[in-house]
């Protein structure tokens, strides 16, 4: 059985807490607060086993196992299998497993759960930092049971996933864009989450999270566990944005102008029983 224990937005409150209290990998944006989250929510110790899935280039995993003694995997196939090539833009795979040698990185991609490669029953942690979100919302059911899979029993999984902050202005800041844009997005998420199979689940709220997770694992469990919908997190002012800076010179087309939309982060953490 799965618990859930948090799904929620990460905070600007937190992140503050985290640059006081000197968490490394404190910074002010997204992965700034995603990273210190992971170390402080995962209590990692001396031989657990732990895994980042889609780790790419983070220096967190290498982190880990030298300051706690765990045995840390990244399972990331930095898009060379698969075919896309923006993974591997920062540089040999090769090399950076060279880099980090107190960690074994496989090169494979999670969600083929006969892959004998990758081992079930096995994690103590399984954790993720900006990745799930980059995998397409079809192949979800997939990925989400592959990693039910290959958590142990009394483990965690803890993802901290980027999502747009739901209910916007529609392209004008007008009348016209309000009615389009807030009020009609926030009943087309409310009427079409229930009816989204979780082979093509509605993944924009967390609400539509929610309903996902509900369908993926049949014995999961919410309880004590209060999820926003669209309207709260439109109006909600501590969660965590991606900053402009980002937006500006990392988001296509590099270094133009372009709107600014509010890319927000929450967090997922489920134990199995
Ligand atoms: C934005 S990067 C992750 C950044 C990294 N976690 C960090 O903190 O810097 C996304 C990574 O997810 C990987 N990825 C995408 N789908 C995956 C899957 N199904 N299994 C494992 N890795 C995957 C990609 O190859 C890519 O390297």
């Amino acid at each position: 059985m799965l618990k859930v224990e948090q799904l929620r937005w990460a905070t600007v409150e937190e992140l503050m807490r985290f640059h006081d209290k000197k968490v490394p990998f404190a910074d002010w944006g997204i992965k700034g607060h995603n990273r210190p989250f992971i170390l402080e929510n995962c209590k990692f110790e001396k031989g657990m086993k732990v895994v980042e899935v889609g780790g790419a280039y983070s220096d967190l995993p290498q982190y880990i196992a030298q300051n706690y003694g765990c045995e840390v995997h990244v399972i990331d196939d930095f898009g060379v299998e698969s075919g896309e090539q923006l993974w591997s833009r920062w540089g040999s795979r090769e090399e950076l497993a060279q880099k980090n040698p107190d960690v074994k990185y496989i090169f494979e991609r999670v969600g083929n759960s006969n892959n004998p490669t990758i081992p079930l029953d096995f994690y103590d942690v399984i954790f993720s930092v900006s990745t799930i979100e980059h995998i397409p919302h079809e192949a979800m059911f997939d990925v989400f049971t592959h990693m039910g899979k290959m958590l142990k029993k009394g483990g965690v999984m803890v993802h901290c996933i980027d999502l747009q902050i739901p209910l916007k202005l529609h392209k004008t800041h007008d009348l016209k864009g309000l009615l389009l844009g807030t009020i009609g997005y926030y009943l087309y998420f409310m009427l079409s989450t229930p009816f989204a199979p979780a082979q093509k689940p509605q993944l924009k709220t967390l609400r539509g999270w929610k309903s996902f997770l509900k369908k993926t694992f049949k014995d999961i469990s919410f309880d004590g566990v209060a999820v926003d919908g669209a309207w709260t997190s439109a109006v909600d002012t501590n969660i965590v944005v991606e900053p402009m800076e980002i937006v500006y010179s990392i988001y296509p087309p590099k270094n133009e102008a372009k709107l600014y939309r509010r890319n927000g982060t929450f967090v997922l953490i489920m134990r199995k029983l």
